[in-house]
């Protein structure tokens, strides 16, 4: 069941999150050829919908990158309360991330629908805030030493990203000076490069996460046979 459970989180990103962002690739780069030839006075073959599809799929990229993003933080999270019966020795805290996930989400949704500007800001930083909060409780595998290869760090910067682009989408139709547009341009060809180190990075983490079955025996063997000051295997350490 754990081992399934985990599974979850890749096998969305795999089936489904790299398909959306094959699309909206594909669009962005036809609504920026079509606005482009259209600008220098010719006429596009391009089809005027491109723009619309690259919003359209954008926004379910864009949710189900936050969506994933939360089940990769839910399991480890919950995986520790369980094993660990936090939810007996301290139930504020068990109520507070259960509030803080409920919080996260909302903030989310509403942003979708509202329309002023400073709400938008309010609900884009609540909701981010809510993943960077939600991505340092305990129990997660966060690779501080090696923070520049970490898919918790690429992931939520991603995520972080993607609320942004959701965020700004009606400036960038109403700036004609198009910064809006660069500055969403210049973002999102990093949350592109994020994107791909995500698919690098997780599928390494999955490589190191042995079978529920395996799990003690690993653990045992290389704890016994570590002798730095401080070793780590995901999600557990031994201080020596
Ligand atoms: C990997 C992710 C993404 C990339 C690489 C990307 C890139 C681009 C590019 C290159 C353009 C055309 C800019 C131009 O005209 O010069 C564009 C336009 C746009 N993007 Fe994205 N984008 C991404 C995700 C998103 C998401 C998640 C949203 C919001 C839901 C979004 C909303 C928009 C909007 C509103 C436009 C203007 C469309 C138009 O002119 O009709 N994008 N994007
Ligand atoms: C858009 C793509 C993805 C995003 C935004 C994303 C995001 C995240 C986040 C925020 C976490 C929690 C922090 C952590 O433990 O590192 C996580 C965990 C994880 N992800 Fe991803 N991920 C993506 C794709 C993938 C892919 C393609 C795989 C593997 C094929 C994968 C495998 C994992 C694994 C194994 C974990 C660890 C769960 C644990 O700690 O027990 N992820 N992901």
């Amino acid at each position: 069941m754990a081992d399934f459970l985990l599974l979850i989180h890749p096998a969305i990103a795999v089936a489904i999150i790299f398909p959306f962002i094959g699309i909206v690739v594909n669009r962005a780069w036809q609504t920026r050829s079509r606005r482009l030839e259209t600008l220098a006075g010719g006429k596009s073959r391009i089809p005027p919908i491109v723009g619309q599809e690259h919003v359209q799929i954008g926004f379910w990229l864009a949710g189900s990158v936050f969506g994933i993003s939360l089940i990769g933080l839910a399991y480890p999270i919950f995986s520790r309360i369980i094993n660990k019966q936090v939810w007996t020795q301290n139930p504020p805290q068990v109520l507070s991330i259960v509030l803080l996930f409920a919080v996260t989400i909302a903030a989310y949704v509403f942003l979708h629908f509202s329309r002023q500007n400073y709400l938008r800001a309010i609900l884009a930083i609540l909701s981010g805030a809510g993943i960077v909060f939600l991505g340092f409780q305990d129990g997660i595998f966060r690779r501080d030493n090696e923070w520049y290869s970490s898919h918790f760090y690429y992931g939520i910067t991603a995520t972080l990203l993607m609320i942004f682009s959701v965020a700004i989408l009606p400036n960038i139709y109403q700036d004609r000076s198009n910064r809006w547009r660069y500055t969403h341009v210049i973002l999102n060809s990093l949350a592109l490069l994020l994107f791909i180190g995500q698919g690098l990075t997780g599928v390494r983490d999955l490589l190191e996460i042995p079978p529920s079955a395996q799990k003690p025996y690993i653990k045992q063997l290389y704890m016994e046979n570590c002798f730095k000051q401080s070793c780590t295997i995901k999600g557990e350490s031994n201080q020596k």
